[in-house]
């Protein structure tokens, strides 16, 4: 296998991810599921690989509708990518063409959608939805619906109600077929965020409590190695035991996307394939990754995205994540808010304990046993340390790498 970090890979290239599509796969049985997990920890190739494997009688249909802008054209979508599956059923077909001949037709792909007016989208996708009546053969349609957050965060700041409605209508058509339709929602972008500000505007639902969240985390250590071994193998890259595969896989927290980056970058060194690979290649290979102004890993986006995410508390925010970061170990919440207070003393206790939860549901911090918190991945928090200088503020407790 080659590395190919941020790109498709074909099925037999996803390593792991066997237990959680079998706990998707058994949780659909059920109900639908809200996807959670960091941007780039292999969300997308779990719905890829769950998608190749799912039984014969259950259609599965994936849409990325993170470019889509408005409810009708996601309905337009709806039925675009249900078409494949109803139009040999008369009654589906003709309820198609009678709208298109009334309304004009979009070619999406081979097939012209009805360019239905806007105000017409709730009762278009409720009529398309009966229809998956029509197939007796199937017994599930699951919705796959990849970065549907960033398409809500679209619709809402153009119109907030029309995005209230069609998480209201989602909901509502879940329960109008509650052994058939399956619904995934997933995105980069937590979808709680787009409820906090729905609700700011007076909303009061809750949309997606009848749907199990199911994070996905980095690959389990031994998948995880298993990638660094593949990678390595199929491009020369010789290891004399296996552990130099453990040590790559663990020192970027298992995150697969970050595996295939170090194995990329480890190629770019002139003769390396000529002597067997070392630890201290892999560490210089993370850590100019980590160091480097040219951004190869993205890794600036963590900090960008708090102004979006957390707008006029961002400074609050950064203070937190400064605290947990010039911490070398996991520390308790009181001290960190305590430290990060200095600098907001205004600020309410609660508001404190509201937005440490919010910087752990968006998957920077995680919490022990013992309630103190961490940042979540080490790479994050090296780039962060890195990045806003602290290793040489004074206030660092102990070392970090
Ligand atoms: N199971 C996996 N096995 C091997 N590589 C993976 C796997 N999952 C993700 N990757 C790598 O990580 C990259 C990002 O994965 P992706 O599924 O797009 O993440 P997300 O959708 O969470 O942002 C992929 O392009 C690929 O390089
Ligand atoms: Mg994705």
């Amino acid at each position: 296998m080659k590395p190919n970090p941020g790109g498709i890979l074909a099925p037999n290239e996803i390593v792991g991810r066997d237990l959680v599509i079998a706990h998707l796969k058994a949780t659909l049985e059920q109900q639908s599921v809200l996807i959670t997990a960091e941007r780039r920890s292999g969300k997308t190739h779990v719905l890829d690989k769950f998608k190749s494997e799912a039984p014969q009688n259950w259609a599965v249909i994936k849409r990325d509708v993170g470019a889509l802008r408005s409810a009708a054209e996601f309905t337009q979508y709806v039925l675009a990518d249900l078409y494949p599956f109803l139009s040999p059923q008369t009654k589906f077909r003709n309820w198609v063409n009678d709208m298109v001949k009334d309304l004009g037709g979009t070619k999406i792909g081979p097939v012209a959608l009805p360019n239905f007016a806007a105000k017409d989208w709730k009762k278009t996708l409720e009529e398309a939805i009966t229809h998956l009546d029509e197939l007796p053969s199937i017994e599930k349609v699951i919705f796959l619906w990849d970065e549907l957050p960033w398409m809500l965060e679209a619709i809402t700041k153009k119109n907030p109600q029309e995005a209230m409605e069609l998480l209201d209508c989602l909901r509502a058509l879940r329960q109008t077929r509650p052994a058939k339709l399956r619904m995934v929602f997933t995105g980069s972008l937590g979808l709680h965020h787009i409820v906090r500000q729905l609700k700011d505007k007076g909303y009061n639902n809750t949309p997606v409590n009848d749907m199990l969240t199911l994070e996905i985390e980095p690959l389990s250590v031994p998948d995880a190695t298993d990638l660094a071994r593949q990678l390595c193998q199929g491009c020369g890259l010789q290891s004399v035991n296996d552990d130099l595969y453990d040590l790559l896989a663990t020192s970027v927290d298992c995150v697969p996307y970050y595996i295939h980056h170090v194995v990329s970058s480890l190629l770019k060194i002139p003769n390396i394939t000529s002597k067997p690979l070392d630890a201290s290649s892999v560490e210089a290979a993370i850590t100019q990754a980590i160091h480097s102004a040219d951004n190869p890993w993205d890794l600036q986006h963590y900090e960008e995205r708090t102004l979006a995410y957390y707008s006029a508390q961002r400074g609050e925010c950064l203070a937190l994540l400064d605290a947990v970061a010039s911490s070398s170990a996991p520390i308790p919440i009181a001290a960190v808010i305590q430290r990060a207070k200095a600098a907001y003393p205004a600020v309410a206790q609660q508001d404190w304990i509201e937005l440490t939860r919010l910087l752990e549901r968006d998957h920077y911090f995680k919490r022990n046993p013992a309630g103190e918190v961490a940042f979540k991945f080490t790479v994050v928090k090296r780039w962060w340390i890195w990045h806003r200088d602290l290793a040489t503020a004074a206030n660092v407790i102990g070392s970090n790498k």
